[in-house]
């Protein structure tokens, strides 16, 4: 059992570094702006609102998790951020129109300071995007140095402590792990050689992680998830996590399938679609970005339903995803999930679930957890992998020797005896025969 006195404190202030500036970075920004002003609650976040149970049921103990573990406090984290636009936060904000103007107004000045600094950006990963605020070097490596003075410059201009990275920006196009991200020196010569298997997402995880410091990757892309960062991640002591964050029909099928599995029912096909007109719907209209995504929406329910284990319930199981845009709704998603499942004697039954959910709502307090956990996770010197955040991801990175842990639940509970096991508490295994005795 890990010694509590080994976490480093929570003192000093937390910089909080995000890669784009669009509908889900503005919503986390303004979001702990007006919780530390107030006028909102930290309504989704596990930091914030959850509680842990430690002992045994009749002992009556469940702190808030900012208590018992030492978390940074959103008083002292400071956002900053790069994007290949210019506006700043409030402008931004306005352009994704998830807010309420309203709301935006209260906290104008407080976002009009947070100003994007110039991308690391290339149209050949995103396609559908390109803007004017870009870095020029010569090579992909001249590009990561840029990035690291700037991180070391945002963090001395604001008197930080320590500092978080995390990607939010758009879903890069498809691209497979290859010898290039095998090992550091090869992936260092090939930055060198501007090779085109490293894409702008991975230049931001190699700064981060060159750094030192940790990095969490809010979309599907590779970035850090390839044997060379990870290499280095360990080398820096940088705690990783990611890929793409776990919001709304997937995080709903990350519920569902594990309750039909658990009864047994089997599953013959899970039909998903979506509508969405936000940005991020614009840059997955793309076939090549959509692909990066789709791969990750499409593994859930294999890994949860073990085919293999239960080939009389899933091995036939037809599972499409399919995601449209549609600028009407803006942030506003709408999904739509048919299930066609069987019971006893392979009566056919069938489930609909209709979503109206908003995006960025839903990811905002993941990315604040995320960060925040993080840098837990760094003071406790833990480097490489934290599969324990795998609760907030929708392909969970993990280590090659081991299957991805998709059941939200098992997640959870996860997440919270790490959290005992850092603190020097038992571990909850709901075994409770000692009620009985
Ligand atoms: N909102 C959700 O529920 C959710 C869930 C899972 C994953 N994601 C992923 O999170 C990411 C952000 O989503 P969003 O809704 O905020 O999208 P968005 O389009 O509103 O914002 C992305 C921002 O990233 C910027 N950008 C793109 N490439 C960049 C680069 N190389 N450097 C700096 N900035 C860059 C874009 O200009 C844009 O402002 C997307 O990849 C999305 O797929 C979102």
């Amino acid at each position: 059992m890990k010694n509590s006195q080994k976490i480093a404190g929570a003192e000093g202030k937390l910089g909080v570094l995000l890669v784009g500036l669009g509908a889900v970075s503005t919503t986390t920004i303004a979001g702990v702006i007006a919780v530390r002003r107030g006028l909102s609650k930290p309504i989704g976040s596990l930091t914030q609102m959850g509680t842990i149970r430690l002992g045994k049921r009749t002992e009556g103990r469940s702190p808030a998790i900012h208590d018992f573990v030492p978390l940074a406090s959103l008083d002292d984290v400071v956002f900053g951020a790069w994007d290949i636009f210019e506006e700043n936060s409030y402008e931004a904000a306005k352009t994704a129109g998830v807010l309420d103007a309203d709301l935006l107004e209260q906290i104008r000045p407080e976002l009009e300071r947070i100003a994007p600094m110039p991308a690391v950006f290339d149209r050949k990963y995103v396609k559908r995007l390109d803007g004017p605020n870009v870095k020029r070097g010569k090579t992909k490596r001249d590009l990561a140095e840029q990035l690291r003075e700037d991180i070391r410059r945002f963090k001395s201009d604001n008197g930080l402590s320590r500092l978080v990275l995390i990607w939010a920006g758009s879903t890069e196009v498809y691209l497979q792990e290859s010898e290039v991200h095998a090992d550091l020196d090869v992936f260092e010569k090939a930055l060198d050689a501007n090779d085109d298997s490293i894409p702008s997402s991975m230049i931001y995880a190699y700064a981060a992680i060159k750094e030192g410091i940790p990095y969490a990757n809010a979309a599907p892309n590779l970035s850090a998830d390839v044997p060379a960062l990870l290499q280095l991640a360990q080398e820096t002591g940088s705690p990783l996590a990611g890929k793409d964050l776990k919001t709304g029909q997937t995080w709903m099928k990350t519920l569902l399938a594990p309750g039909l599995k658990a009864r047994l029912l089997g599953v013959e096909g899970w039909y998903s679609t979506n509508i969405l007109g936000n940005r991020d719907g614009e840059v997955l209209d793309d076939p090549e970005s959509f692909k990066t995504k789709e791969e990750s929406k499409k593994s859930v329910l294999d890994y949860i339903l073990q085919p293999n284990l239960y080939p009389d319930l899933y091995k036939d199981l037809h599972h499409v995803v399919r995601i449209n845009y549609y600028p009407p709704r803006g942030d506003n998603k709408e999904g739509w999930d048919n299930i066609d499942i069987f019971g006893w004697l392979g009566y056919k039954m069938q489930l609909k679930i209709n979503f109206l959910c908003r995006d960025s709502i839903l990811a905002a307090p993941i990315v604040l957890d995320t960060a925040l956990f993080l840098d837990l996770a760094g003071r406790a010197g833990m480097a490489g992998i934290q599969e324990w955040l795998s609760f907030y991801f929708k392909s969970p990175m993990h280590a090659a020797s081991v299957y991805p842990e998709h059941d939200l639940f098992i997640q959870l509970m996860k997440l919270k005896n790490t959290l005992r096991h850092l603190q020097g508490e038992e571990l909850i295994t709901h075994l409770g025969l000692e009620y009985y005795d």
